[in-house]
């Protein structure tokens, strides 16, 4: 601690409170007097206590977000915002010193729109006012460790724009709201910065980490959140919230609580206020002694609170009134209505230096045995579908834009991407793709991301129709995955479009069920594509169950174009026999031109792998096992493992079968080896000619319980890679960070779970490296995972759970549905890569955007009409390979949102961590930019405009700022991990 933060604050504050006070009666010409300048005054002689009322609305949980909007289902949870808007209006108007904070964009919308105008004046008179402020202001406050940045971005980016087009500068929020997240992200806090938040606050992290940040005073801090964006970019001062987000216990007055009201009536039994006034002053300074400053804040309010906010404020009023009277009895405690943005204003005002924090709030415990890591991988089948569905909505708002105002309204019908985007947006929220929500609540998003599709493929068949002026039908497979497709099945001629929404060329492997034997491919051009028939596996059968017939699988290799699509010809020639059956000895080894993997012949499973261009090889072996779920039955602790928390009853998982029962197929086209190891475990690997990486499709499920052991199923690989604990995963699909075994950046950690307090979110990849070699693993949805042993890297596939873990959800997380009444079976992959380590981001990070961001199939039927564009690119040229286009969507019917980032780390490449350049003029085939505005990353505020409180950390090294610029207006610069964010004027042309 530097010793300027130890100085008293008193006298500081006595000195600049002249200077920086907004004395309230002073009004200012201007009526709205919203954000800072409405906060109340304070005394600067006193301490203040910042009193925040609010309530938390989870956008689902154990409820649908409906149920919740509404108050339905009370019987399950008593719940409804709607009433909760209404009453809290009705309440600020009562007296004018109340305040509010409203957070889920996505509840308020939904109000909103039932208001009448006069209704929607009062509102807008308060938000301008100060007296209802919205903070965070997403469209749901996120979960942290199982989203991806790309759909953060979005959700962030559909509530402020909602709110910023609602109530203009007002709407516009300063504070970040992620009270109650299970852990924070790194990227998050980097994203909040590059939004132009001034703070965040947080209310959960390690108990011990906390209880170490309370001795020291270290609860509010500077967290530098990139390793790579010059600071102080993403920059970002963290508050930690005394109570969670709750009030100080005995002081929570909802209808939902029990705490005595204040009863200050002499006259009546009961009388209390001296009672409530002592245990007040009490909690107020036994808070202020673990805070710096002569401020703290009070969370006034908890889930789905305020339904009868007279309650609450009636309260409230009096105790402000009876604490503050006892000043003149020679009290320094002053109590007052606020807003997190007030609070963090006299934070910024005491002008100290704040503690600097460079790693992340993973993993969070609440107690020894409560390691909340399992939902890391909870719901697997949610998780992915969620990622698809991102896939999806990124693609169709390409070709909204791409395809022009036909693709709105066209030859299919009316489609929109508003549908799929706020359904994707609320499957954000911290109980959705987190799988921590009620399996009804499940089934609900679900069902809208189903919904959400439905409306962008007629907007996808309405875009390509008029892009290669062929309305020919279009039919989407979206269940390829297990090898079902009606139109391929049965289908003598057909065409495959691929449309990929990155923009470089991307090589992609393709494969259709089909119940022929031969075929002729050919692409865009007319040239044959070499294409392979290889029986559908037992594996497949299985868990297609009664969906699809086809005995084949037909597997290609295509090219898209950047932002385009690729049309390929596919038709039955002469029936040849059968693809030959399956070899059933163990092949030594499957090989391209990039990659080798090696076989055990004994065991079936993999033995080595070797990257033929840099020419290096490691052990690796690669197995399933399981760890049995603790049942609570304990004596260390009554914790069972659940939907939050990971909790195995032993630190040694159950192999599930030494050996694997194999089969393989080697053609020209793709080598696989089929793996059988129980009938709930099977995988195959597989290797693509032209692929850099290899495949592990793991089918798992379902999980047998008939033993009543709970089981969370992993996947390990075994190395020789000399790892010295360390291993490293992925932020929100972004920067990647340092773990170590048993170990914390910031504290001193005492290990009270040798396996789930070792575990950390993979959002899509982790690695493990020494000196020579690093063994990547890209995922292709959300998993939890860890390096127990050195040179092991372990990933948990699948859970199934027979306990609650007592945070409220209320289920065993034992998932089935009508197609799997015996519990869910759940399909995915992992792509490994061996490359060198100063190297292998070269391939991890295009090869991550390729499984997040994948290209679209779409088939047409027949033969295609003369003169169908068969090749199509929405830009003139591929970007450069450091430069993803993370957006581009139609904002309003003249412009475009376009976001570029560069996606390599400052000190992961040589060939690609430099500043890249990107001409807006060039951009694009088809259409002309007029115009261009820089925007911060949410898009709601102008970037020249954005202007941050800035805070000096206690280690200052003062960086340098240089001042960057570009070249010229339409050239814009690019330097490693930035993202810009561009409103284009654009012309068709
Ligand atoms: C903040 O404190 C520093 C010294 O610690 C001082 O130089 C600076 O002027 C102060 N800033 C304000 C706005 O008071
Ligand atoms: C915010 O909304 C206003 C209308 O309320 C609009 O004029 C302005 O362009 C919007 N700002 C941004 C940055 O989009
Ligand atoms: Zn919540």
């Amino acid at each position: 601690m530097a010793a300027s933060s130890r100085l008293l604050l008193i006298p500081l504050l006595l000195f600049f409170s002249g200077v920086f006070s907004f004395p309230l009666d002073q009004k200012k010409t201007d009526t709205t007097t919203c954000g800072y300048q409405s906060c109340h005054s304070t005394k600067a002689d006193m301490l203040n206590v910042h009193l925040v009322p609010h309530t938390h609305d989870d956008v689902g949980w154990l409820k649908t977000v409906d149920q919740y909007f509404y108050g339905d289902r009370n019987n399950i949870q008593h719940a409804g915002v709607q009433y909760i808007l209404d009453s809290v209006v009705d309440q600020l108007l009562k007296n004018p010193d109340r305040r509010f904070i409203y957070v889920e964009t996505a509840f308020f919308y939904r109000w909103w729109k039932q208001q009448s105008s006069s209704m929607q004046q009062t509102v807008t008179q308060l938000v301008n006012e100060g007296r209802l402020e919205f903070v965070n202001g997403g469209w749901c406050m996120s979960d942290e460790a199982t989203t991806h940045y790309s759909a953060v971005i979005d959700q962030m980016t559909e509530g402020l724009r909602f709110l910023n087009e609602t109530f203009g500068v007002c709407g516009r929020p300063r504070v970040a709201w992620h009270i109650d997240p299970f852990g924070h992200a790194r990227e998050h806090a980097s994203i909040f910065a590059q939004m132009g938040y001034d703070g965040l606050f947080l209310g959960r992290l390690d108990y011990q980490d906390r209880s170490r940040r309370m001795k020291e005073k270290e609860q509010e801090l500077l967290w530098r959140a990139s390793d790579s964006l010059t600071p102080p970019m993403a920059d970002l001062f963290t508050g930690i919230l005394p109570n969670g987000y709750n009030p100080p216990e005995g002081f929570c007055w909802d209808q939902l609580c029990t705490d005595a009201p204040i009863r200050d009536d002499p006259d009546l039994e009961d009388y209390n206020v001296e009672d409530v006034v002592l245990r007040f002053l009490h909690a107020a300074n036994s808070q202020a002694l673990v805070y710096k400053t002569n401020h703290i804040i009070m969370t006034m309010g908890s889930d789905f609170q305020y339904e009868n906010a007279n309650l609450w404020y009636k309260n409230l009023d009096k105790l402000i009134r009876y604490v503050n009277a006892q000043q003149t009895n020679g009290s320094n405690v002053n109590v007052l209505y606020s807003t997190p943005s007030c609070y963090l204003q006299e934070l910024h005002r005491a002008n100290l230096t704040w503690p600097l924090k460079e790693d992340d709030f993973f993993p969070y415990a609440d107690n020894a045995h409560d390691f909340w890591t399992g939902y890391f991988t909870s719901r697997p089948a949610l998780k992915r579908y969620e990622r698809i569905s991102n896939s999806n909505l990124q693609t169709c708002n390409q070709l909204e834009v791409l395809g022009g105002p036909t693709s709105r309204k066209g030859h299919f019908g009316k489609g929109d991407s508003q549908t799929l985007r706020r359904a994707m947006a609320v499957a954000q929220h911290h109980d959705a793709v987190s799988g921590t929500e009620k399996q009804h609540v499940a089934n609900d998003y679900a069902r809208k991301l189903a919904n959400g599709w439905q409306h962008c493929q007629v907007l996808v068949s309405n875009s390509l129709a008029s892009l290669s002026g062929s309305s020919a039908e279009r039919t989407y497979c979206d269940s390829l995955n297990i090898s079902v497709c009606p139109l391929t099945e049965s289908s003598k001629k057909f065409s495959v479009s691929v449309y990929n929404p990155l923009a470089q060329t991307v090589t992609w492997p393709v494969r259709l069920p089909v119940n022929r034997t031969a075929f002729r491919v050919t692409d865009a051009k007319g040239r044959s594509v070499d294409s392979q028939v290889v029986p559908v596996s037992r594996a497949t059968q299985g868990v297609r169950r009664n969906r699809g017939f086809a005995m084949n699988e037909l597997v290609f290799q295509v090219q898209a174009p950047p932002l385009g699509y690729s049309m390929y010809s596919v038709s039955v020639v002469q029936d040849q026999p059968p693809p030959s059956p399956p070899e059933h000895s163990v092949p030594t080894e499957i090989q391209n031109k990039y990659l080798k993997a090696t076989f055990d012949p004994d065991t079936g499973l993999l033995s080595s792998l070797s990257n033929l261009e840099t020419k290096q090889t490691i052990k690796l072996s690669q197995n399933f096992y399981w760890y049995n779920a603790s049942d609570g039955n304990n004596k260390e602790s009554g914790q069972p493992s659940g939907a939050y928390i990971f909790r195995p009853n032993s630190s040694t998982p159950n192999i599930i079968s030494k050996t694997a029962t194999v089969e393989s197929f080697q053609t020209s086209v793709v080598q696989e080896v089929r793996q059988w190891f129980a009938p709930w475990v099977s995988q195959v690997v597989r290797l693509y000619a032209d692929s850099k990486a290899l495949e592990l499709e793991w089918t798992v499920g379902p999980l047998p319980i008939s033993d009543e052991q709970g089981k969370e199923v992993i996947t390990r690989l075994d190395t020789n890679i000399q790892t010295s604990q360390f291993f490293y995963t992925d932020s929100n699909g972004r920067e990647v960070l340092q773990r170590k075994k048993d170990f914390r950046p910031t504290w001193q950690l005492k290990q009270t779970e040798p396996i789930a307090g070792n575990y950390y979110p993979i959002n899509s990849r982790a690695f493990i490296k020494d000196d020579v070699d690093q063994l990547t693993v890209v995922t292709d949805r959300s998993q939890g995972g860890s390096s127990i042993q050195n040179g092991s890297l372990e990933i948990m596939l699948h859970r199934r759970l027979l306990h609650d873990d007592y945070r409220g959800v209320g289920e065993p997380l034992d998932e089935a549905s009508e197609i799997f009444p015996e519990g869910l079976v759940v399909r995915g992959r992992l792509l490994l890569s061996l490359d060198r380590p100063a190297s292998a981001a070269d391939t991890h990070r295009p090869l991550a955007q390729e499984v997040v961001f994948q290209p679209l199939l779409t088939f047409t039927d027949g033969e295609l009409t003369p003169n169908t564009q068969l090749e199509f690119s929405g830009l003139q040229a591929a970007l450069p390979p450091a430069v993803h286009l993370l957006t581009f969507s139609q904002w309003d019917d003249e412009s475009v949102l376009l976001r570029l980032e560069h996606q390599f780390q400052s000190w992961e490449s040589k060939l690609y961590s430099h500043p890249v350049t990107v001409n807006l003029k060039k951009l694009f085939s088809t259409l002309d930019v007029l115009g261009v505005s820089e925007l911060n990353l949410s898009a709601n505020q102008w970037k020249d405009e954005m202007k941050r409180f800035d805070w000096t950390p206690q280690k200052e090294e003062t960086p340098t700022l240089k001042k960057f610029e570009d070249p010229s207006v339409w050239e814009v610069t690019l330097r490693p991990m930035e993202i810009r964010t561009f409103l284009l004027r654009v012309d068709r042309r």
